[in-house]
């Protein structure tokens, strides 16, 4: 797709939508949510060290590194809570109820979503507004209306891995020599400032997976990339659940999660909600190919 830098950068996408006209890539592993390590065209210069970042996301693990110009980066035990509950159960939707909804969103702020969305997000969304823990300056919603053929998935990757992670993409990043680091120790030894999130997906067929007790794992504190934390996961095998269809489920930012693929052909909404200090701007225009899904060699 084209980016026209100078059209503004919607939060929200109206459109008609059919099996035939639903895009498809092949999938590489590679999600953009979760530090990508595909070299990008144009090697970007390290942005500054941001100032005055609210505690949610100040990465205070790689503030020491900085301060005492350590360039190796030290494991630790790593526990994730993994906090995941049921919060609402609501009638799984018709297809043809998913495929006619017609909005999908993109860090829109609630309010505004409150006002743009169709019949079925709606519901969805006056049930998160009832569940808000409150507390945080900003809350955002994401959603796609997606048709899946067998074997596709609804992102870019099937990793385990959490959401929100504390991300630093800045000169203290590339002083350990990479583009961005996630700092895993910050969020887990700081979670009561995590982002809160409340996630629905109509679809059992494509459900996400959440692990359902707490693990322990030794892993590096700061991570380029959620590959390793993947294959440890994987090598665990912990507890987990998939998330029932019409179902609002509750986690945080130490919640263990990943995509799976789709059993079986059809349409899926998926919306999630957070709440959080960061102000998310777009600043470029990913709507348009957000509602992506991505085919694997098994499903073709
Ligand atoms: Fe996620």
């Amino acid at each position: 797709m084209t980016v026209d830098a100078a059209a503004p950068h919607k939060t929200f996408l109206r459109a008609a939508r059919a099996r035939e006209t639903q895009r498809v890539a092949p999938f590489t592993g590679e999600g953009a949510y979760h530090g990508s390590t595909k070299p990008r065209s144009r090697p970007a210069p390290a942005p500054p060290v941001p100032r005055a970042l609210p505690p949610e996301v100040q990465p205070r693990t790689l503030e020491a590194y900085a301060a005492s110009g350590r360039r190796e980066i030290a494991s630790f035990a790593a526990t994730f809570p993994n906090r995941f509950e049921v919060v609402r159960a609501l009638p799984v939707p018709r297809q043809d109820e998913i495929r006619d909804d017609g909005v999908t969103f993109c860090w829109c702020p609630l309010d505004q979503a409150m006002r743009e969305a169709g019949p079925l997000t709606k519901q969805v969304l006056e049930a998160m507004r009832a569940r808000l823990r409150g507390g945080k300056r900003f809350v955002y919603i994401d959603s796609k209306i997606q048709y899946l053929a067998p074997g596709d998935v609804p992102v870019d990757s099937q990793h385990w891995h959490v959401d929100g992670s504390v991300v630093a993409r800045d000169e203290r990043a590339r002083a350990l020599g990479y583009p961005l680091l996630h700092d895993v120790r910050a969020r887990l030894e700081a979670l009561a400032t995590s982002p809160q999130y409340l996630a629905y997906q109509s679809s059992e067929r494509c459900a996400t997976r959440f692990a359902t007790a707490p693990v322990t794992l030794t892993m590096p504190e700061l991570i380029p990339n959620f590959d390793g934390l993947d294959r440890a996961v994987r090598a665990l095998g912990p507890a987990s659940a998939a998330q029932p269809a019409g179902s609002i489920v509750r986690f945080d930012g130490g919640s263990l999660h990943r995509a799976t693929a789709a059993q079986g052909a059809g349409w899926r909404l998926w919306v999630r909600c957070v709440e959080t200090d960061r102000e998310v701007v777009l600043n470029t225009s990913i709507i348009e190919c957000y509602g992506t899904v991505f085919r694997t060699a098994a499903g073709a």
